[in-house]
């Protein structure tokens, strides 16, 4: 490793002096870490083109400010415990580096936007948190086998640029898969390997829309979409949504440059975009020349009846470009997706893609084509579906053992419900404040990576409940806790107004005050 330090011959101040200084500003400036092991004199003057005494000098005199430790023979160190006339320069020239900061901040930037909050490191200890996945249920063993066996083959495919668009096998296996599973028929060309959803909203901005571009898209609508196209400062056109999906006779007549919608299962209330309005809506993208993205982000998980086929699969027009992930299916860690576009579109997605990142890491493609092409796949969504249908059963049942005829949507496929809450129950905001205290994770729309433009229907009283990585009994108790806290609530209510305990009256079945108008369980 060679240490950032150039001497100037020219300088007035000797060879000696500007490499102590050097040093010295390295070490007061967190470069040069305590414990650190210097490199050694000889290496140093060969890299700075000075006599090796010239290093030693600066060192010993280092040693003796107590900036550096010689050990012997073992090597020349940064000292651990730096004197405090070091620590007091130290923090002088952090006050002079916040300065710098201070200035630079003020440095206007291209950029004007937000971004989506998906990740938390600290989880409650029941976490009904979206878009979560068990860390058990990850194929370790069919994939370790799959990297071992692909590096072992790997030849110059780690050393050279692959395809910007991907690797053909994956692909090939991508496009094998989109027929029979959600009635596309497309060439892998038309497939580019993405690093998930994310970058094909990004690549689909950058290939569709001008500034002041109008992007009509659902409302409430993914977060991660709405924030990304708001960066590209387009306008957002909310549409309504309601339990058969985005309201196709609320499009906008002229106007819009794309429309980001989730037809599988909306996100994030869950419900599914029935045959009559897809068709509908095909029709509205022919009739304005809009582009759909269709981001079909959950779709491997149904749990009962047929998946209707997808939009692009229904198009005839060239209107769609499609959006798919292994981010639920595997793991949002792999980052890895596809975008598929109509056949005129080819072109110019690969070279926006080229532009972004001259395509995906190997390695990752190599392995995933791996276990796309056997039925590891497959063996593995079957297994991971089971899972997840199992647990879903498991929440709606100890919500309803808990809150009586419960209403939820989104329980047909995906892995996550919306609970809509009964108006005996506090609003979503409170319960989650409420199930917060009693170490429970859930969320209302505002903070479920959902975008929601006011004026939704389901701002108020939803609350959204994924249930994919946690097991059953801790759904049970996760559950059981969230009727305790609104228990706990009900009892100092009560204590203080009784009108309130009306309201938050117990959540057993029995209570026919609590019971919600029954009813079904819808998609
Ligand atoms: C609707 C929706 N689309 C896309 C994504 C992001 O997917 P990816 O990990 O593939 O970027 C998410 C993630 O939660 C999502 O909920």
């Amino acid at each position: 490793m060679e240490t950032p330090i150039s001497l100037d011959p020219c300088s007035r101040h000797s060879l000696q002096a500007q490499l102590h200084e050097q040093v010295r500003k390295l070490i007061l400036g967190g470069q040069l870490r305590p414990g650190m092991r210097m490199p050694t004199s000889r290496a140093l003057a060969m890299q700075l083109g000075v006599s090796r005494n010239t290093v030693l000098l600066a060192y010993e005199r280092l040693g003796a400010e107590g900036y550096l430790q010689t050990r012997g023979a073992v090597g020349t160190f940064v000292n651990h415990d730096l004197p405090d006339d070091c620590l007091a320069a130290r923090r002088l020239a952090l006050v002079a580096e916040n300065g710098s900061q201070h200035i630079s901040r003020h440095r206007a930037i291209a950029f004007e936007g937000r971004a989506q909050t998906i990740v938390g490191d600290k989880h409650p200890a029941y976490d009904f948190q979206l878009g979560r996945l068990d860390s058990h249920v990850f194929p370790f063993k069919a994939w370790r086998r799959l990297v071992t066996s692909t590096l072992s083959r790997a030849g110059a495919c780690l050393t050279e640029y692959g395809d910007p668009a991907g690797l053909l096998a994956l692909r090939q296996a991508i496009a094998d898969r989109l027929g029979p599973t959600r009635g596309i028929n497309v060439d892998p060309d038309q497939i580019i390997v993405i690093t998930g959803c994310q970058e094909g909203f990004n690549l689909t901005a950058r290939l569709l829309l001008r500034e002041g571009a109008s992007v009509a898209i659902e409302n409430p609508a993914y977060q991660g979409a709405a924030y990304l196209y708001e960066s590209y400062r387009a306008r957002l056109a909310p549409v309504a949504v309601d339990d058969k999906g985005l309201c196709v006779d609320a499009l906008p007549d002229a106007g819009a440059a794309l429309l980001y919608v989730t037809p599988s299962r909306q996100y994030p209330m869950g419900f599914t975009l029935s045959l009559e309005r897809r068709l509908r809506l095909l029709d509205w993208a022919r009739r304005t020349d809009t582009y759909i993205v269709e981001d079909d982000y959950d779709s491997d998980f149904r749990y009962r009846g047929s998946p209707i086929a997808a939009l692009m699969g229904l198009d005839s027009h060239g209107c769609v470009i499609y959006l798919g992930t292994f981010s639920r299916s595997i793991g949002p860690g792999l980052r890895l997706g596809y975008l598929v576009v109509p056949k005129h579109l080819v072109g110019p997605a690969r070279q926006v893609k080229a532009l972004f990142d001259n395509g995906h890491a190997w390695l990752e493609q190599a392995a995933l084509a791996g276990f796309l092409a056997h039925d590891s796949y497959e063996n593995h969504l079957r297994r991971i579906r089971q899972c997840y249908a199992e647990r879903r059963d498991c929440l709606v049942d100890s919500l309803r053992r808990h809150f009586g005829e419960v209403t939820v949507s989104g329980a047909e496929a995906g892995m996550h419900i919306a609970w809509h809450l009964a108006g005996e129950l506090p609003r979503a905001t409170d319960l989650q404040i409420m199930a917060a205290q009693y170490g429970v994770g859930i969320y209302p729309l505002k903070s479920a990576a959902a975008f929601d433009f006011g004026g939704c229907a389901y701002s108020e009283r939803t609350i959204m409940l994924g249930f994919a990585a946690l097991d059953e009994q801790q759904i049970r108790a996760g559950v059981e806790r969230i009727a305790a806290a609104v228990e706990a609530a009900q009892r100092t209510a009560g204590r203080g107004r009784a009108s309130r305990t009306e309201r938050m009256r117990p959540r057993s079945p029995a209570n026919a005050t609590f019971r919600a108008a029954a009813r079904p369980v819808t998609g």
